[in-house]
């Protein structure tokens, strides 16, 4: 019998042609409604997704077939797991594909904010010429604070040790001796808001995770701390961050992901020295080809060998 996978989400072609390789048949079929989805997903036993396909429990239930949902990247916040796990459905993700790129992207918003690129690009084009205006700082010898050094967050530190930045890091995962490989410096979370010149966050959004630049710890960060976040909306109270921004205890903040996404509206924006991206980290064409292949090499595994052999 075929094993049918959906592909609901925009994805690289290369994982269409992978699924076909395996001898699996495919659909591509982007954009549909949830009605539309749960009327079609009992046809299949795998479904491949990136962020704008929502896995919630009334599809799941609906997906009589299903053994596996791939999300061709890392966050798995759009998939119901226990929903999924409930009904014996394995949820993977590409936990790899895309880190480069993102940790790219979080010293990009970096280099944008300690030379305040967005306003000095404006303000050149609009023929104004202020140079005196855009006094930027080095990075160099500067320290950079990581929330999370897992995945991407360790590239960003090795980055920064490039750029001769100091690199310390708040990570209850992060052992002595993964710290000294990496060359960073393990520090509790108050240690790191108190010494940090840049602050980029690093870590899935989770019930430890959520909302750790609170209104509190930005109150103890450096005060002129520029803050980074290209992992996950929810890890920085944003209004909080709007009022530190006008008081100038925080210098900058670059923000791709926001609480509520798309952000067509944030308090945020329009603040001095605020700068944002429509979570791009993982857009670039080698990630996106990377967690395309990915996930349809591992769900073609696990549909068709019952495991997967490439994590
Ligand atoms: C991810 O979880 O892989 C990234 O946030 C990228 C994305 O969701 O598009």
């Amino acid at each position: 019998m075929t094993v049918k996978v959906l592909i609901s989400d925009q994805m690289d072609p290369k994982a269409a042609a992978i699924f076909r390789e395996r001898g699996i048949e495919v659909d591509e079929i982007t954009g549909q409604t949830p009605e539309e989805l749960a009327a079609i997903i009992d046809q299949y036993e795998g479904l491949a997704i990136r962020s704008s396909t929502k896995v919630t429990a009334k599809i799941i239930d609906a997906a009589t077939n299903l053994k596996v949902v791939g999300r061709a990247g890392i966050g798995v916040d759009n998939v119901d797991i226990p929903a999924a796990t409930a009904r014996g459905v394995v949820v993977m993700n590409t936990p790899f594909g895309n880190s480069i790129t993102t940790a790219e992207h979080a010293i990009a918003l970096m280099f944008a904010l300690a030379r305040q690129l967005p306003e000095a690009d404006l303000s050149t084009q609009a023929g104004k010429w202020e140079k005196n205006r855009f006094m930027g700082v080095e990075v160099t010898g500067k320290t950079l604070g990581l929330i999370g050094a897992g995945n991407i967050g360790s590239i960003v530190a090795s980055r920064a040790l490039g750029l001769k930045m100091k690199v310390v890091a708040f990570d209850p995962f992060l052992t002595p001796e993964r710290a000294v490989d990496l060359g960073i410096e393990k520090v509790e979370l108050d240690e790191l808001l108190k010494r940090a010149d840049f602050i980029t966050l690093h870590t899935p959004l989770t019930d430890q995770t959520r909302n750790i630049l609170s209104r509190d710890n930005i109150a103890k960060t450096k005060r002129g701390v520029r803050i980074i976040n290209c992992a996950r909306g929810g890890l920085i109270d944003e209004a909080a961050l709007k009022d530190a921004l006008d008081s100038g205890q925080v210098g900058g903040a670059a923000l791709d992901v926001f609480e509520t996404e798309p952000a067509k509206a944030s308090p945020l924006f329009g603040t001095p020295n605020f700068i944002s991206t429509p979570h791009l980290g993982a857009s670039t064409s080698e990630a996106q080809v990377n967690v395309a292949i990915q996930v349809a090499e591992q769900m073609s595994d696990f549909l068709l060998l019952g495991g997967v052999t490439n994590a």
